[in-house]
């Protein structure tokens, strides 16, 4: 099964904004990124817009040619709003705190499903595709599959934390989890903190992936071999 590579640009918006301008553009990043082989961008809007802004993501929408994804927390009215109006081909709903660095536990589908039911059943009306970022556990990929989602994205920030000690034990959650969710419907995506090293393996071990969003590693590899390049690395690792 192909799996779609989703470059996250949000660390390029991170570059622009620490001097204020419009360098790097984020708009052509995008561009660029689809035109050297990405089949998708993945934006992640914060409230404070310390990363890629609500402005940015209405004008990425007008050029995507392949999957736009965004990010984001619904219980902010912003977001979903912003979501609505921009219809991407996918949301993908992370529980994060407004000041939080970066993304740092899924949701707990079990606690969270009558919340999640509700929220979920506004962006399907609008005929978005949901997915729900979840740890890899066995019980909140089954109960994922009563929210509505259509897909759940695996957390894999313990994977890659784990990967270079021990690359089968560092999977082995995942795998049960990916085969509990498939085996209730749901599609397969997966991020953070995948890079160039860890992506080929857990495309190994976790075939049925249909998507994987990055960003850190894949700018943070662009300085050294340049954006073309990098994506046509990461597109390669994705291939078994
Ligand atoms: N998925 C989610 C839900 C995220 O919050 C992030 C980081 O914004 C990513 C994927 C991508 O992670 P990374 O930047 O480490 O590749």
């Amino acid at each position: 099964m192909a799996t779609k590579l989703s470059v996250n640009i949000n660390k390029i918006a991170t570059l622009r904004n620490s001097r204020g301008g419009d360098n790097p553009n984020v708009v052509k990043a995008a561009i660029d990124c689809q035109h050297f082989g990405a089949d998708g961008i993945t934006v992640h809007p914060r409230p404070d817009e310390r990363h890629i802004r609500y402005n940015d993501v209405r004008e990425i929408s007008k050029i995507i040619t392949t999957e736009f994804n965004i990010e984001g927390n619904p219980t902010e009215d912003k977001f979903v709003s912003l979501v609505l109006e921009v219809k991407p081909a996918q949301v993908t709903l992370v529980p994060d705190s407004p000041g939080q660095l970066t993304s740092n536990h899924g949701w707990d589908t079990i606690k969270e499903k009558d919340y999640l039911l509700r929220t979920i059943d506004v962006f399907k009306k609008a005929g978005i595709r949901v997915s729900i970022f979840i740890d890899p556990v066995e019980r909140m990929a089954a109960a994922a599959a009563e929210t509505g989602a259509d897909r759940v994205e695996l957390y894999t920030e313990d994977y890659a934390k784990n990967y270079k000690k021990d690359k089968a034990a560092a999977v082995a959650a995942y795998i049960k989890a990916a085969a509990i969710a498939t085996q209730n419907g749901l599609g397969l995506n997966a991020g953070h903190d995948l890079d160039r090293e860890n992506l080929h393996f857990f495309k190994q071990s976790v075939p049925a992936l249909l998507e994987v969003s990055i960003g850190h590693a894949l700018i943070a590899d662009a300085l050294y071999y340049g954006l073309e390049n990098v994506i046509q690395l990461y597109k390669k690792a994705l291939i078994i």
